[in-house]
């Protein structure tokens, strides 16, 4: 079995400006040290996305962008942007399903699913995001809720999932490393029973609450391949901890 190569993602969210894209510089300054062992990609506003392209030349620093349309042709669809247009100006990944589009956008899987096709037929990997709420996780249900997820909302291998409980986003508290191993081992065996062995290659990340004080120990939880980081993504040095905490690294 080939290792997946491990992927340290940052979701900036509805933050940053054009003057902040100068803690890409920083941040490879602090990480270059890392670029052999794994993949480091940061995924600013769309409106930054071309920006933040130009300001990684001549480093590793791969960028995404947070959201595409589901359509793939040009047409007529005020305020969309789709997934030609990211990897155009520069974009290698993008994020669907993100609880945060799910839950304030009303965002269904077979809507994430259409994104993640299209992300695909652009050339862009999709970084499909899952994850149970809260109450779903004290009802028991987190094998049911996630699998079906990954069952509906993933077209394809040769894509990211990320598993981002819900309830562990924005906040200081994360699953054990027990319950991100299980869940993990639960992702990977749905992607395997999709997809065969190429779906049991991919690499699926955590993403809730990482930061420099807690992600070694989370990195240490079997099956995870790296994290999808919100907060501690926007400060370079808080992102660099992060990378340089990776087994593959130290
Ligand atoms: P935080 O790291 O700020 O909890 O955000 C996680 C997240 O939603 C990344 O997509």
């Amino acid at each position: 079995m080939v290792a997946r190569r491990p992927l340290i993602a940052g979701n900036w969210k509805m933050f940053g400006r054009l003057a902040g894209l100068g803690e890409l510089a920083a941040l490879w300054d602090l990480t270059r040290q890392a670029g052999a062992a794994l993949d480091m990609l940061l995924c600013p506003p769309a409106a930054y996305v071309n920006a933040a392209a130009v300001a990684a030349r001549g480093t590793q620093l791969l960028i995404g962008a947070q959201d595409c349309s589901a359509v793939s042709e040009d047409s007529a669809r005020t305020g969309e942007i789709s997934a030609a247009m990211l990897a155009d100006v520069g974009a290698a990944y993008v994020i669907v399903g993100h609880s945060e589009r799910r839950s304030l956008h009303g965002e269904s899987d077979a809507l994430v699913r259409k994104k993640a096709e299209a992300a695909l037929a652009a050339g862009l990997t999709p970084i499909i995001c899952v994850g149970e709420t809260l109450t779903q996780r004290q009802a028991g249900r987190v094998e049911e809720v996630v699998a079906a997820q990954v069952r509906e909302s993933v077209p394809a291998a040769g894509i990211v999932v990320a598993y981002e409980p819900v309830w562990a986003i924005g906040g200081d508290r994360t699953p054990s490393v027990e319950e991100i191993a299980a869940a993990h081992a639960l992702i990977r065996d749905t992607l395997a029973a999709s997809f065969g062995e190429a779906g049991r290659a991919a690499r699926i990340l955590y993403g809730g609450s990482v930061g420099p004080k807690n992600a070694a120990e989370i990195f240490t939880a079997a099956g995870v391949d790296g994290a999808l980081v919100g907060r501690a993504s926007l400060k370079a040095a808080d992102f660099a901890a992060i990378v340089l905490a990776h087994p593959a690294v130290r």
